[in-house]
């Protein structure tokens, strides 16, 4: 990557060199700013973490092997690993912030990273900070892996937001300014107001923005909202796709198909003042560094949840979403880094976490971590997939 950089800075430099002869005031305007680029990737490089191997497990300390699979998928999010272990957040937030959770999760993720660890880890102290800041956790029952990411970033996100109260947030635009606005831009404006209020590195790499269309089947008025979200849920299509198969592709499209809304289901028609029975679709208008994609194998009826079991394949090199992004997407293109899969049923089941290291792909089952092969890593059990942008 950062060899990349700097041999795109010489070839910049070489370039203006070339068109320019002789050199001028603002060639070398360029060559320090692009110096300073250089400088400054060195800097963020400095700060040399020497890691341990990663193979190492968590203790289950009753039930929470949903805890211990997402720890293991988040502790090989490199970037956000290297945030923790170098405590990054301390130079960003005001030192009287609290950062319980955020304190204790680093611990466990330095634990699983230090160079002198052979045993598992104890995940004791972080699990009880986490119940103690969202108490719908506690009991041992079986908790959702998936319900426990999204606290779990929630909560660190606002621990560690960047954001101060001090801050004047830029004021609304009035709506009539806004509804004359082209789609792009109205994107845009609500991402920035977005980000006046939530900015962290949870932020920096998990929020993504969804376009969501609406169109009245009355009158044909036509609105959009945009939401951010921290990870996709996908619908699972039911009965047989593609020859018995499912993929990742068919559980992304119907995620992305226009959907019928009938009028009780619909939002109010701005036009026609009513509900009426409409049209929606979702597309990604803005791409996340990391893609969480979360495989809805859970539905519930009237009276009971059930588990879908089915196969759905996924790519784990060069994932590409660009058809469910908007027009101007080209290629989105993705890695898979980290699965946690799901086995069992509804009511008794169990966490464990696929994840990719410089040394390949690795199986963490609580305490017990063993290697396994690329092609072992599909199953009827992956639950969350962990993507990383190329
Ligand atoms: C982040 O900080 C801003 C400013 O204090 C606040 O408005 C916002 O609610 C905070 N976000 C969270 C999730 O706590
Ligand atoms: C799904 O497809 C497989 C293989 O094509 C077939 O054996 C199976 O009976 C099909 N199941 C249903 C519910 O149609
Ligand atoms: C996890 O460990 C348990 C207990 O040893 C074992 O029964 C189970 O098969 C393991 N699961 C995986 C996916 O390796
Ligand atoms: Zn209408």
């Amino acid at each position: 990557m950062e060899r990349g950089l700097r041999a795109r800075c010489a070839a910049l430099i070489t370039h203006n060199t070339l068109q320019q002869e002789g050199a001028d005031i603002s060639q070398s305007i360029l060559y320090t700013a692009l110096m300073g680029l250089l400088l400054v990737a060195d800097k963020e490089k400095e700060v040399n973490l020497t890691l341990g191997s990663g193979q190492i497990g968590l203790c289950n300390v009753g039930n929470t092997c949903f805890l211990n699979s997402m720890v293991q998928c988040l502790s090989h999010t490199r970037t956000l690993r290297d945030y923790c272990l170098q405590k990054k957040y301390h130079q960003e937030v005001s030192s009287r912030r609290k950062t319980e959770l955020m304190d204790a999760f680093s611990e466990v993720l330095s634990d699983l990273w230090t160079t002198d660890m052979s045993t598992a880890v104890h995940p004791g102290n972080f699990n009880t900070i986490f119940k103690e800041s969202v108490p719908h956790f506690i009991g041992y029952s079986q908790q959702d892996a998936q319900e426990f990411l999204r606290f779990l970033l929630d909560r660190l996100h606002s621990e560690i937001n960047r954001t101060s109260p001090q801050n004047q947030p830029i004021s609304d635009l009035p709506e009539s300014k806004y509804n004359k606005l082209r789609e792009d831009k109205k994107a845009m404006l609500m991402w920035k107001h977005y980000l006046e209020r939530e900015d962290s590195k949870i932020v920096d790499l998990f929020a993504g923005q969804l376009k969501s269309s609406l169109r009245c089947s009355s009158c044909g008025h036509e609105s959009t909202t945009f939401d951010v979200f921290y990870d996709l849920s996908l619908p699972i299509p039911k009965g047989n796709v593609s020859g018995g198969r499912v993929s990742l592709k068919d559980c992304l499209t119907l995620f992305s198909q226009v959907e019928e809304l009938k009028s009780d289901n619909a939002p109010m028609c701005d036009r026609c003042g009513k509900h009426t029975d409409s049209t929606k679709k979702l597309t990604i208008q803005r791409f996340p560094k990391i893609l969480v994609l979360h495989l809805n194998r859970f539905s519930a009826s009237r009276f009971s949840i059930s588990k879908s079991t089915a196969t759905v394949s996924f790519p784990i090199h060069h994932l590409d979403l660009g058809d469910y992004g908007t027009e101007c997407a080209g290629k989105v293109l993705y890695n898979l880094y980290a699965i946690c899969n799901h086995c069992g049923t509804v009511h008794i089941g169990h966490y464990t976490a696929y994840c990719q290291q410089e040394r390949g792909w690795f199986c963490y089952n609580d305490s017990r971590v063993s290697p396994i092969s690329e092609s072992q890593l599909q199953s009827n059990q992956a639950y969350v997939l962990f993507y990383e942008m190329e």
